[in-house]
């Protein structure tokens, strides 16, 4: 049976920034206080007129062009996001009339922050089983429509963009081990509690967190669900390269890389000038990192996401 490798990586960043201290002079907040409770500085944000699909055209032509991957050689398209162009078709769809080809699977995923590691894991099992040889895998978010500018708890937090891998089948691996979770008990600590309703918005579509209640079960969450990862493989802790994690928090990103014995120098950090990209954030900080040349062949790489379901995944690989 094949494994799937990852054999280009492209990600896209709306060019308006919005830094903390613009944001302080929106609402009640400040540069310090973001910085020291979430390590944020600034996020992108998607212009009026650029779509979900928009920015996920632009990480998918960079990531089909550093595989080498012409687009009619796909023969899958998965769009992890939250935030969909329409309501219905999915974005994948939208995004394959984009990249001009026609007739191969297309469609959205949505897990919202583990919305990656959820379509990756597919994308996986569809070239394991054969059905696939090669696959595009996007997270693309446009989080700031879904944001009450206004409440001080969440607007800072997020940002817009996009990033995209190649998958393709091949005898070395490979991405190793997937391991997806989900408890929807704990859907209401995280949640964007609007519904169409006879052609009405019913209920407030915009994000609403209990910041306190998503730190603990994150960092409790993530925690085992590496060290699972880990032994499901039959590796140790101390074989471990590279954490790209979900970027929410850096104080939840700093508890998981502790509990995995690993240095920030072996994380990948991007939230700091991101904020959370959802789907996107862990592409977006994987392809900087590829592109920066930080793995090295072989290395041992843990992905990790979370997010509102409450939804949670791992991707473990080797680079
Ligand atoms: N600026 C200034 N003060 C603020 C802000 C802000 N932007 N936001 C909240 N506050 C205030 C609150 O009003 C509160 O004031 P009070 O004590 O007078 O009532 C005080 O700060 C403390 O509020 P808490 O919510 O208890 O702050 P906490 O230390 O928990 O930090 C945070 C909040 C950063 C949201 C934290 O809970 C967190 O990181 N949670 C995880 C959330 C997360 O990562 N969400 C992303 C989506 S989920 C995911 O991707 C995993």
């Amino acid at each position: 049976m094949p494994y799937s490798r990852i054999v280009g990586t492209g990600s896209y960043l709306p060019a308006r920034i919005l830094s903390n201290a613009e944001l302080a002079q929106q609402v009640d907040t400040s540069d310090e206080w973001i910085v020291s409770r979430t390590g944020i500085r600034q996020r992108h944000i998607a212009a009026d007129d650029e779509l979900t699909s928009d920015l996920a055209l632009k990480a998918s032509l960079a990531a089909l062009a550093s595989a080498g991957v012409a687009p009619a050689e796909l023969d899958l398209i998965i769009v992890a996001t939250t935030t969909p162009d329409v309501v219905f078709p999915g974005t994948a769809c939208i995004l394959q009339d984009k990249l001009g080809v026609h007739g191969c699977p297309a469609f959205d995923v949505q897990a919202v922050c583990a919305g990656f590691v959820y379509a990756l894991t597919t994308a996986d099992q569809y070239i394991r089983t054969g059905m696939a040889k090669t696959v595009l895998v996007v997270g693309a978010e446009v989080f700031s429509r879904i944001l009450n500018w206004e409440d001080r708890a969440t607007c800072v937090l997020f940002g817009d963009g996009a990033g995209a891998v190649v998958l393709k089948a091949s005898e070395e691996p490979g991405v190793l081990v997937c391991k997806l979770k989900a408890d929807g008990r704990y859907r209401h600590i995280l949640t964007t509690p609007a519904s169409i309703m006879h052609g009405d918005v019913s209920g407030k579509p915009f994000l609403h967190m209990d910041g306190p209640a998503v730190f603990k079960f994150a960092v409790k969450a993530l925690a085992e669900l590496a060290t699972e990862t880990l032994a499901a493989a039959g590796l140790p802790q101390s074989e471990l390269d590279w954490l790209v994690p979900h970027q929410a928090n850096l104080r939840i990103i700093e508890s998981t890389a502790k509990h995995l014995g690993l240095s920030m120098d072996k994380v990948v950090v991007t939230l700091d000038r991101h904020g959370n990209t959802s789907a996107a954030s862990i592409p977006l900080a994987f392809d900087e990192a590829a592109k920066a040349g930080r793995f090295k062949p072989g290395e041992l790489l843990l992905l990790e996401g979370i997010g509102g379901g409450f939804a949670w995944g791992s991707v473990l690989l080797r680079w």
